[in-house]
């Protein structure tokens, strides 16, 4: 039914701080001719209706993750989606902000706690001093497992998907613990062990309770969950390991 609209009814949150005490919906015509995407609608909008609609973008190639907006309820890259694939039977779409972050102006979030947890964890390499590159051999299933680590592209789907950020903004989050696993699996990094301490404490891997919506949310199909069920396991080991080494200085004492 969709395809035999002309035109569809954008449905946009609006929040401006400096004047609204809560946020409202604006609704706007657009042509569907030419299919645009939802952010091409958004560009629309802005320079044909309302200059005021305020929304952040790039690349428009999914490459960046500036766009990450919430439609229809879902977490997606507005650049990268038709407008026609998101429209009910009576041809409207609902546009709103990544959720559980601070709203700056309509569309744009504060992405300041993504960040914040994503520097938590030192996501740039510690490769030991004078060791060629060379030297460190990985196998094409370890450089594999990091396949999902690489493509990140940082948009925030995911972190404002988890419903335990909802809860507690001190939780690292899917982004941060896959950086994380990309380097303690790393054989070049010189502090995996500094790496696990980081994530092995109470806002770390054992905050998640598998709710996989960061799976559901992330536009490139990564599955953070595998890398925090690693991180997990290598927590535990390593915090029983410490425990061993503990008890054997306690006997020799
Ligand atoms: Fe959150 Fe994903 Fe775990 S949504 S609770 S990080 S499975
Ligand atoms: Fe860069 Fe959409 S504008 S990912």
């Amino acid at each position: 039914m969709a395809e035999e609209l002309k035109t569809a009814t954008v449905r946009i949150q609006r929040f401006n701080p400096d004047k609204d005490k809560k946020a409202y919906y604006d609704e706007f015509e657009i042509s569907l001719e030419h299919d645009p995407t939802l952010l091409d609608a958004l560009q629309v909008i802005k320079t044909t209706i309302d200059g005021s609609v305020t929304f952040r973008k790039s690349c428009r190639h999914a490459i960046c993750g500036s766009c990450a907006m919430n439609v229809n309820g879902k977490n997606i890259l507005v650049c990268h989606e038709p407008v026609k694939r998101h429209l009910d039977r009576k041809g409207r779409v609902t546009i709103r902000p990544l959720p559980y972050l601070p709203i700056i102006k309509d569309l744009v979030v504060d992405r300041t706690s993504f960040w914040e947890q994503y520097l938590r964890v030192k996501p740039w390499l510690v490769p030991p001093e004078n060791v060629p590159e060379k030297e460190f051999r990985m196998t094409p299933e370890e450089v594999a497992a990091l396949q999902d680590a690489e493509t990140c592209i940082m948009c925030g789907a995911c972190y404002s998907a988890c419903s335990v950020i909802g809860m507690n903004k001190k939780y690292i989050g899917p982004h941060a613990l896959l950086k994380n696993f990309m380097r303690v699996m790393d054989p070049r990094d010189t502090i995996p062990g500094e790496r696990l301490e980081e994530v092995s404490g109470g806002d770390g891997v054992a905050r998640c309770h598998t709710i996989f919506n960061c799976i559901d949310a992330c536009p490139k199909h990564l599955d953070p969950t595998r890398a925090i069920e690693t991180l997990r396991s290598l927590a535990s080991k390593r915090r029983k390991l410490e425990e061993q080494r503990v008890e054997r200085q306690k006997t020799l004492a």
